[in-house]
Parts: structure tokens; sequence; C-alpha cells
């Protein structure tokens, strides 16, 4: 099993039914590639984390890279895993006020998407957010 993150532009509205079908195409593959994971939006930006076999992975960033949805997808990181973050969750969801990652890093979020504080974090330090809303709920 592997884990992986990365960091991309949306290019669909918080509230479209373009996003809404993101997470309804999401939930159903993901349970065929045995893919559990973490969907965060925040200042125009989606935080993706997705955990299973490396397989289902590769399967899905195909599938992500040629997504108009969303651009300039930069992989944060790739990892073994030894046992899932998220167990129960084939796409948990949160956005932003309910939860912030530029807040958690304790930075301003800057103009424009994906500021750059965000896209200097280490992975570790994604992974930490990641578990901090995990244990969050
Ligand atoms: C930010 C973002 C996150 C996504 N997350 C997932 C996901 O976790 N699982 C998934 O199956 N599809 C996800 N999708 C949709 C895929 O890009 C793709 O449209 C879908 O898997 C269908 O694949 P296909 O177009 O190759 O048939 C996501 C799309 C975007 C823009």
């Amino acid at each position: 099993m592997q884990w992986l993150v990365y960091l991309s532009e949306a290019r669909v509205g918080p509230k479209s039914a373009d996003a809404a079908q993101i997470y309804l195409t999401a939930r159903k593959r993901n349970r065929e590639l045995g893919l559990t994971g973490y969907l965060h939006r925040e200042n125009g930006c989606f935080l993706h984390y997705v955990e299973g076999p490396a397989e289902g992975l590769e399967t899905l960033l195909v599938s992500l890279r040629r997504d108009w949805r969303h651009q300039n997808m930069q992989i944060f990181g790739r990892g073994p895993l030894k046992s899932r973050r998220f167990p129960d969750w084939d796409m948990a969801f949160t956005e932003t006020p309910d939860a912030s990652f530029a807040m958690w890093l304790g930075v301003s979020a800057g103009d424009g998407p994906c500021a750059q504080a965000l896209a200097e974090a280490s992975s570790e330090t994604v992974l930490a957010f990641f578990d901090s809303l995990r244990d969050a709920g």
C-alpha cells in the first residue's frame, strides 16, 4: 500500500455542479480501486491525500492528469504505508473555513490560488495536517 498527496489549482467553483460530480465519481470509483482518502479545498486549490494499492493509485493518477477540472498538479509526496489513515472514508471532504491548511501552518492565506506557503510545505507537514483533520473527526 502507498499514500500520495498532491496540490492542484481548481478550475471549478466550490459549490458548482462540476465540483459535486467529482465527489460522486470519486466515492464510487475509489471503492472499486480500493482507495480511501481526503480531498481538502482551500483558497482555489485542491489538497488531496489518497491511499491504497499502488496499481489503484496509478490508475487514478492517469485520470487526474487529464481532468480539466483542475490544473498544475504538483505531487507533494508518495510513500509506503503500513495502515490506512482513512480506512472508513472512500472520499472525505473539507473546505475552508471549516478547516484551513494555512491557518494550521500559521501563515496568511496569501493571494491567488495555492499560496506559496502551502506549496512549499514538506510532505511530513501535509501528512500531519491530514492527521489533524482525521483526529478532528
Ligand atoms: C481534485 C480532483 C480530485 C479527484 N479525486 C478523485 C478520486 O479520489 N477518485 C476518483 O476516482 N476520481 C477522482 N477525481 C476524478 C478523476 O479525475 C476522473 O474524472 C474519474 O476518476 C473518472 O476517470 P476517467 O475520466 O479516467 O474515466 C478527481 C478529480 C479532481 C479534479
